[in-house]
C-alpha cells in the first residue's frame, strides 16, 4: 500500500473513532503533558491510539513522530517518517467547537522538505484533504488549487492566540486596514482551507507551531500551488524534531504576499 492510502485510513479511523467524543466530558480526561509540551486530553490519545494500532496491525515499517507519545520506532529498517497530530485543534474539539482535524504526514528524511505525502481529515464532518508530492492536492476526490484571481473579500488568516504584545503591535496595520481577519484555532485546517483556496493568505509569525501541526499542510499547501516562506521570506524548511517551533507564512501569490508583507511594522 502507498504512504499515501495509509494515512488516508487512518485519518478515516480517527474520524470514526472521535466523531462522537467531541465536546463531551470523556474527550477532556488528562492523561498530563505529552511530548509536544501540552496536556494530553483523552480525545488526543484515543485519536492517536488509533494510528498506532492502525500501523502496528499493517506492519508498516516507520519511525512515528506523535504530538502527544513522541517518537515511537515501529520497525528497525523504517521507510520513513509518519508526523502525526491525531486531533489538531484540541481545544476547539474538547469544547466542541467544530473545528478540529486530524493531520498526518509522511516524510523520507528527518526534514520538512522530504515530506511525500499529507491527509487533514476535518473532524467535525469527516472533509479530507490530501496531497502526493508531484501528484496534485485534493479536496475528498477534487482537485484544489490556491485562490489564483482577485478574490470578491480578501481573506486573511492571522494567528494570534498567545501572541506578545511586540508581534501585535507589528500586525496591527493588517488588522486596520483589512475587514476580514480570520483565525479559527485548528493551523492545519486552515493551511488546508488556504490550498482550496478559501483564504488568500494564511501568516502564523509567532514562532510557536510545531512541525507535527504544519507537516500535512505543507505538502498540501505546495501541491495547491501556494507559497510556504519561513519569517525571513525564504522556502520553509526545517527538521522534525519535537523542539522545532517555526514561523510561517503561505500566500496564494506574490501579490497578496507583497501587499501584506508591506504591511508589517519593521
Ligand atoms: C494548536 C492549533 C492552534 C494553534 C496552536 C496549536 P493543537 O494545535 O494548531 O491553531 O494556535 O499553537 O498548538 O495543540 O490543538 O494540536
Ligand atoms: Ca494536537
Amino acid at each position: 500500500m502507498d504512504a499515501i492510502e495509509i494515512l488516508r485510513e487512518a485519518s478515516n479511523r480517527i474520524y470514526k473513532n472521535v466523531k462522537d467524543l467531541a465536546g463531551t466530558d470523556d474527550a477532556a480526561g488528562d492523561f498530563g503533558v505529552g511530548a509536544g509540551g501540552d496536556i494530553s486530553r483523552n480525545i488526543d490519545i484515543v485519536a492517536e491510539k488509533t494510528v498506532l494500532d492502525y500501523l502496528k496491525e499493517i506492519n508498516f515499517e516507520c519511525i512515528v513522530l506523535g504530538e502527544e507519545c513522541g517518537r515511537v520506532e515501529l520497525s528497525e529498517n523504517p521507510k520513513g517518517f509518519v508526523i502525526m497530530d491525531a486531533i489538531d485543534g484540541s481545544a476547539n474539539a474538547v469544547r466542541g467547537v467544530p473545528f478540529f482535524c486530524s493531520s498526518l504526514a509522511f516524510a523520507t528524511e528527518n526534514k520538512l522538505s522530504s515530506i511525500t505525502d499529507g491527509v487533514i481529515t476535518n473532524l467535525s464532518n469527516g472533509e479530507m484533504y490530501w496531497a502526493s508530492k508531484n501528484k496534485g492536492a485534493f479536496f475528498n476526490n477534487k482537485q484544489i488549487k490556491v485562490h489564483k484571481k482577485n478574490p470578491i473579500y480578501k481573506i486573511i488568516g492571522i494567528n494570534t492566540s498567545g501572541s506578545s504584545i511586540e508581534l501585535m503591535n507589528k500586525l496591527h496595520p493588517i488588522f486596520e486596514n483589512h475587514d476580514h481577519t480570520r483565525h479559527f484555532g485548528a493551523n492545519a485546517l486552515e493551511m488546508a482551507m488556504f490550498a482550496r483556496g478559501l483564504m488568500d493568505i494564511f501568516i502564523d509569525l509567532r514562532g510557536k507551531i510545531r512541525i507535527q501541526d504544519i507537516a500535512a499542510g505543507y505538502v498540501i499547501v505546495k501541491e495547491a500551488g501556494g507559497m510556504l516562506l519561513d519569517a525571513d521570506l525564504k522556502p520553509l524548511d526545517s527538521d522534525l524534531s519535537y523542539d522545532t517551533r517555526v514561523s510561517f507564512i503561505a500566500a496564494a501569490n506574490q501579490e497578496i504576499l507583497d501587499e501584506i508583507m508591506s504591511q508589517i511594522n519593521k
